[in-house]
């Protein structure tokens, strides 16, 4: 069955393919949908807050044809009531023909995919993986720079609990022109089990950084997973890009960011050319399209 889980299971070749399935999938939305998925109904289980990838999700599903059943707030659902995730999606699987679920625990979609008959796509399970996020960073990627030259990405913020960053991380992995190099405090370093020889670390944003990157992927320090709220106000302001960190960064370097963001990025930078978290969170369609289509087997 075709589960979307982590980031891991992708060669460079099911990349490369969702690559081209996306591209084809904004020429769908630019002729105006298509009827693909009709008769097929999405559903969209989310434990946690979210608003980009919830309604994309939603929007793929819409724009192939489909429908879709949604509960956007667990406090409304039997969850509540204490009804683990493998009965809920035991019943969301008779209901709908694939599944979109977000959860605040790490490995609550594997343990969805294990009980369940139809696909299930990991929409970000706590502090683990958001591997659909990276599949939509890599399509923003690919459509700036192709996918062949050198490419220095640099993650900066919270490294520890950024699900984001270990998602984009290992499929970046595939493609050996990418060098990573990592910008966060000691406290929020990335996990041993992200990193690969080569990589650079460093916990201050320095001009020498910003002056080689090709792609700053900045992230939110994640107040939800800090135990201690105090260590959370001590961390969250630690790199703020402002227009004169951008001023160093090349013409065609870009900044990326899963969103939603705080204060990590001032918003003088959204005017800025090298400015592309919108953009990055509209690719979001075209590629969970793909997903979607690749799950129902429909491509
Ligand atoms: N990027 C992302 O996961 O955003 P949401 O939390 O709004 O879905």
């Amino acid at each position: 069955m075709r589960h979307v889980l982590a980031a891991e299971q992708f060669s460079r070749a099911d990349l490369l393919q969702i690559m081209d399935q996306a591209a084809e999938m904004e020429k769908i939305i630019a002729a105006g949908g298509s009827r693909m998925a009709a008769g097929k109904l999405l559903a969209t289980f989310f434990y946690e807050p979210s608003t980009r990838t919830r309604l994309s999700f939603e929007t793929a599903m819409q724009r192939l044809g489909g429908s879709v059943i949604s509960t956007s707030n667990a406090t409304f659902s039997s969850v509540t009531k204490g009804e683990t995730v493998e009965d809920t999606v035991r019943i969301l699987a008779g209901y709908a023909d694939v599944i979109a679920m977000r959860s605040k625990e790490k490995g609550y979609a594997a343990r969805g995919a294990k009980v369940s008959s139809v696909p299930i796509l990991n929409a970000g399970d706590g502090p683990g993986e958001h591997p659909t996020q990276s599949l939509l960073d890599l399509y923003t990627i690919k459509k700036e720079f192709g996918l062949e030259r050198p490419l220095r990405v640099v993650f900066v913020g919270d490294l520890k609990y950024g699900r984001t960053v270990h998602s984009l991380s290992q499929i970046l992995r595939n493609f050996s022109n990418v060098s990573i190099d990592w910008v966060g405090p000691a406290e929020l370093a990335i996990q041993p089990e992200y990193t690969a020889e080569g990589d650079r670390f460093f916990t201050e944003l320095t001009d020498e950084v910003l002056e080689s990157v090709d792609v700053l992927y900045d992230t939110r320090v994640q107040e939800e997973r800090f135990a201690d709220h105090d260590e959370y106000l001590r961390l969250r302001d630690v790199y703020i890009i402002d227009p004169e960190k951008v001023s160093k960064m090349k013409p065609d370097a870009i900044i990326m960011h899963p969103l939603p963001r705080v204060n990590e990025i001032t918003a003088s930078v959204d005017a800025l050319p090298q400015a592309r978290y919108f953009q990055q969170a509209i690719n979001g369609v075209p590629v969970r399209m793909a997903l979607i289509a690749r799950a129902l087997e429909l491509i």
